[in-house]
């Protein structure tokens, strides 16, 4: 079992937010900000993790739905000291508690392992900040003498010369356990705002003859928490800058780095090159070689090596083979799978269809629940007509077939190998194995009909 204990505190109501939305759960790169909190505290393997809920009832907890937490309500929330306070009776009685804030999401794991690696049982370890502008937050006070850190004062309790300090608490730390279950029951909020602040515990640390300690995150917009629409906007940009930043240094080619998102995870091989305004979510896979043209969405998506997706194309929950072909204006939904060398042109959508070697549909057409085989040539505006208005049916294109423009195949149908079908046909019944099928009306001439004339 792990030492370490880890409280997330996410019950502030973040009225700034202007939302009725509970802070935490506003997204950040697609995810919830406690996602993030949570993603980074789970790297650091701890024996339990508390979440303080309170603003917003029991969304928090519904949203997240995850029973491995413990889940911990604070109601009326009473500050930083009683929310800790809440969490007590699952606290163990040794080892230490990390304590992270559901507003702060993208605390490095390295910042928190060097953090932790300074606390022990007998240690206090705070992370802290030297800011330019320390407005805000709580303050850092030093001793004259060996400079220890002695007590940490909340911006509207501190003094005149408390204020000019810049050194400031980024309210995450690491305190023991023995400790903590002794010190918590006897905070007290006799503050300007009447709250029971977590910060008083570092005055009883120190007459208890605790060591405190302080290590400083790698980057400041580590330690940002989110209270506006503003701070969400901007560490939103931290985050993808920073994304963009990787992918560069991996030998990603992008168009523009400050015009790519990324929500989720997105891997790719050598060679990638991506052009501007694309979005990433979920896991993306993208093989060597393989073009992302501007303006593309993919999501939970794995494209192999060679492909080239041009411009305008939105594809989802998809799987697709080498040196593929598609867009622009491609849509390619859930179920999609397409071998190599297939090419889907613009204003084709592909739905639950597996689509084999060599196979074409480059202009307007719907696809959907359909097994399409090798060499397969679906002409413009072609429509597989899977729902009759109740359930879905299944369409078989085997291998060589050419189907002429606007042809619609009302399923359940298959069209045999080899078969051809004629532009404009409506096919109920199996198209047989190399033949020409077709379905449409003969063609004649009225020779002396005249056109009706405006009166
Ligand atoms: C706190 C620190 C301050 C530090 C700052 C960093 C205290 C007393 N002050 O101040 O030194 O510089 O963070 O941002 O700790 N929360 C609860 N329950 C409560 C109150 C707060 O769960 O009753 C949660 C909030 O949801 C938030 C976090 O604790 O995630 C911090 O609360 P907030 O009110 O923002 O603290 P600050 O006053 O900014
Ligand atoms: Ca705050």
């Amino acid at each position: 079992m792990s030492r370490l204990n880890v409280v997330i505190l996410a019950a502030g109501l973040g009225k700034r937010m202007h939302s009725t939305l509970p802070k935490v759960l506003h997204p950040l790169a697609g995810k919830p900000l406690i996602s993030h909190v949570l993603a980074t505290a789970r790297t650091l393997l701890p024996g339990k993790i508390c979440v303080v809920y309170g603003y917003g009832g029991e969304l928090v907890p519904q949203v997240i739905n995850d029973d491995e937490l413990i889940w911990v309500k604070q109601d009326p929330q009473m500050g930083t000291g009683h929310a800790l306070l809440q969490t007590l009776p699952h606290l163990d009685s040794n080892g230490v508690t990390l304590v992270l804030y559901g507003d702060v999401p993208l605390t490095s794991v390295e910042t928190l392992k060097k953090l932790i690696a300074t606390s022990a049982e007998s240690i206090l370890a705070l992370l802290t900040l030297e800011l330019d502008d320390p407005s805000g937050y709580g303050r850092i006070v030093r001793s004259s003498e060996g400079h220890g850190v002695i007590a940490i004062v909340e911006e509207k309790d501190a003094s005149e010369s408390e204020h000019q300090i810049c050194e400031i608490n980024t309210g995450i730390m690491v305190v023991p356990n023995q400790f903590l279950h002794n010190w918590l029951p006897k905070l007290e909020n006799k503050n300007s705002q009447k709250e029971y602040y977590l910060t008083d515990i570092v005055k009883m640390a120190v007459t208890d003859g605790v060591k405190v300690d302080a290590t400083h995150p790698e980057h400041a917009w580590e330690t940002l928490g989110i209270n506006s629409k503003v701070q969400l906007a901007a560490l939103e940009r931290i985050y993808q800058d920073e994304t963009a930043g990787r992918l560069l240094d991996q030998g990603v080619t992008l168009s523009d780095p400050s015009r790519i998102d990324i929500r989720g995870q997105l891997f790719c091989g050598s060679d990638v090159s991506i052009d501007i305004n694309c979005i990433f979510e979920g896991a993306v896979q993208l093989g060597d070689g393989v073009r992302v043209g501007a303006n593309c969405i993919l999501k939970n998506t794995k494209i192999q090596a060679g492909t080239q997706i041009a411009p305008f194309s939105l594809i989802e929950d998809a799987e697709i083979g080498k040196d593929c072909r598609i867009g622009p204006y491609a849509r390619i939904r859930p179920g999609t799978h397409l071998s190599d060398e297939v090419h889907i042109g613009n204003f084709v959508e592909i739905k639950n269809s597996s689509i084999s070697t060599g196979s074409k549909a480059n202009h307007l057409s719907y696809i959907g629940d359909s097994i399409v085989g090798k060499n397969v040539n679906i002409g413009a505006g072609t429509i597989t007509c899977n729902y009759d208005g109740a359930n879905k049916h299944q369409t078989i294109i085997e291998d060589n077939v050419f189907i002429g423009s606007d042809t619609q195949l009302i399923a359940p149908v298959t069209v045999a190998k080899g078969a051809t079908i004629g532009a404009g046909s409506t096919i109920t019944k199996t198209a047989p194995p190399e033949s020409l099928t077709l379905s449409r009306a003969k063609q004649m001439s009225i020779s002396n009909w005249k056109r009706p004339v405006k009166k």
